[in-house]
């Protein structure tokens, strides 16, 4: 939108969450709570984002590294929120336009509500434009007062008398500004009141009494407002955001058998008639195809799942690719950079690790796989272990097309099995296979005749 500027603020001190992390930092719903404020910041394109921090102000930034193009304000101490948002001002001296003002722990605001902001406060052209709700019930809240309709003032909760503390309207803590007269008007706020903080809002009477225009939009959903201060409060969004997420997916034909029991990511994208059941956990950027089966209890983050995948309960997949048909687990654990082919299997108890299963391949009980590469409808037995780790380097195994590794298997790497290969049971495998052949290495087997009964005799 043009000619916008964001500030959110984030230095409070967040004391009732009683933890040693920031606030804005905790997560909801998949993402930190001040991502989801930048996201919707980021829908407006503004020209310039400053976030303002002050309590842990070094965690706040380390927090937020990997976003580029943000610009952060110290506010030391903590003088409330009229101060805040004027330590932006010199990130935004010698521009104009419209200053957008979010909070970092209001992560529930969508984009359409702030575009409706802004273009109304364009619009009218106003000094300030304030988003209101109307909320039933006690709260904490500041309250608009009205005159003649219009918005006069704004009365902080605490500051507010009976009469004014019956008014449902109450301020969202989101405005617009305008810039040009925003940071004297900031300079000229008091802070006699009920917490000896500079208020915001005072703002509103200041411009009503220099004769500007200040606006109001109201919104229809007061609860994209709601504001993190306690742990309670952040599950109470998280599971709002989760519920949107899941109305959203099932609207696009996913069928989620217990919508309360599946946290899926905002990044995440599910395919048509894909099932998830219960207790399932899919994160980062996960991808899903169509028509796949995610069972009970697993968790999925950072992976790709091509169509008709099946995964098998209380499997974890991370940072890797699992190819059209195959199917995982039960109790499986894919670690990151691993491929399963398509229609490859992996079992109950197997780990695979910067491993490739070819297609049609099967590891299904009991195994380690571990910087592996399995070409096509190879045979993994129970128990194979690729002993990849010489306690300084990890060295790789390659298992060729069509090979069978017989059961409780040791593959000691750097090794090759070749192509059509087999390798006997309880074998290990220190030299590489050729195309072909039988490997065997275990000593022929002894039957020592009578031996259980000569054992009982001398007990005896
Ligand atoms: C504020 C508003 C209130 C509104 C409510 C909506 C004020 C005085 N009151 O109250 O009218 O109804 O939001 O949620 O603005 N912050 C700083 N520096 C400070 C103080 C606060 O960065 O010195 C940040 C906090 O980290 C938080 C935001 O500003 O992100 C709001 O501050 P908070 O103290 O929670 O204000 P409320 O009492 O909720
Ligand atoms: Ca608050």
């Amino acid at each position: 939108m043009a000619d916008t500027h964001v500030v959110i603020l984030a230095a409070g001190k967040g004391t009732r969450m009683k933890s040693a992390a920031p606030k804005v930092l905790h997560p909801a719903g998949g993402l930190q709570l001040i991502e989801h404020v930048l996201r919707t910041a980021d829908s407006i394109s503004p020209r310039t984002t400053v976030v303002v921090v002050g309590h842990l102000s070094d965690h706040v930034k380390t927090g937020l590294e990997k976003r580029p193009g943000l610009r952060f304000a110290l506010q030391e101490p903590q003088l409330g929120t009229g101060h805040a948002l004027l330590q932006a001002e010199p990130y935004l001296t010698g521009q104009s336009g419209t200053v957008v003002l979010l909070s970092g722990d209001v992560p529930l605001l969508r984009p359409e509500t702030l575009r409706q902001l802004v273009v109304t406060h364009q619009h009218c052209g106003a000094a300030a434009t304030v988003l209101t709700a109307r909320v039933k019930g006690p709260h904490e809240y500041g309250r608009i007062v009205r005159e003649d309709g219009r918005i006069a003032a704004i009365v902080e909760h605490k500051d507010a008398t009976p009469a004014q503390r019956a008014i449902d309207e109450i301020n969202s803590g989101v405005y617009a500004f305008a810039l040009e007269p925003l940071f004297a008007a900031l300079k000229s706020i008091g802070s006699a009141n009920a917490q000896g903080e500079y208020y915001l809002p005072d703002l509103v009477a200041i411009y009503r009494g220099q004769g500007r225009g200040v606006e109001t939009v109201l919104l229809e959903d007061s609860r994209e407002i709601l504001g993190v201060n306690s742990r309670k409060e952040l599950a109470e969004v998280s599971a709002i955001l989760k519920t949107s997420k899941n109305d959203e997916l099932m609207a696009s034909g996913v069928s989620i058998v217990d919508p309360a029991t599946a946290w899926i990511g905002p990044d995440v994208t599910i395919g048509p008639d894909t099932v998830i059941h219960p207790n399932v956990y899919l994160e980062g950027r996960t991808r899903i195809g169509s028509n796949c089966e995610i069972h009970a209890g697993v968790r999925i983050i950072d992976s790709t799942l091509d169509d008709g995948a099946v995964i098998n309960n209380y499997c974890v997949i991370s940072e890797s690719h699992v190819k059209s048909g195959a199917r995982i687990g039960p109790f499986a654990h894919i670690r990151p950079q691993s491929v399963v082919g398509e229609d490859a299997h992996v079992g109950n108890f197997t780990e695979l690790k910067k491993t490739m299963l070819g297609r049609g391949s099967k590891a299904n009980h009991l195994s380690y796989l571990g910087d592996t590469t399995i070409g096509q409808n190879v045979n993994i037995g129970a128990g194979t272990i690729t002993c990849n780790y010489d306690g300084v380097r990890k060295q790789q195994t390659v298992i060729e097309d069509g090979a069978f590794i017989g059961s409780d298997t040791q593959l000691i790497a750097p090794v090759t099995v070749h192509k059509d290969a087999y390798v006997g049971t309880g074998t290990t495998i220190r030299e590489d296979v050729p195309s072909g052949a039988l490997a065997v290495s275990a000593g022929k087997q002894r039957n020592i005749a009578g031996w259980v009964e000569k054992k009982k005799q001398k007990k005896g």
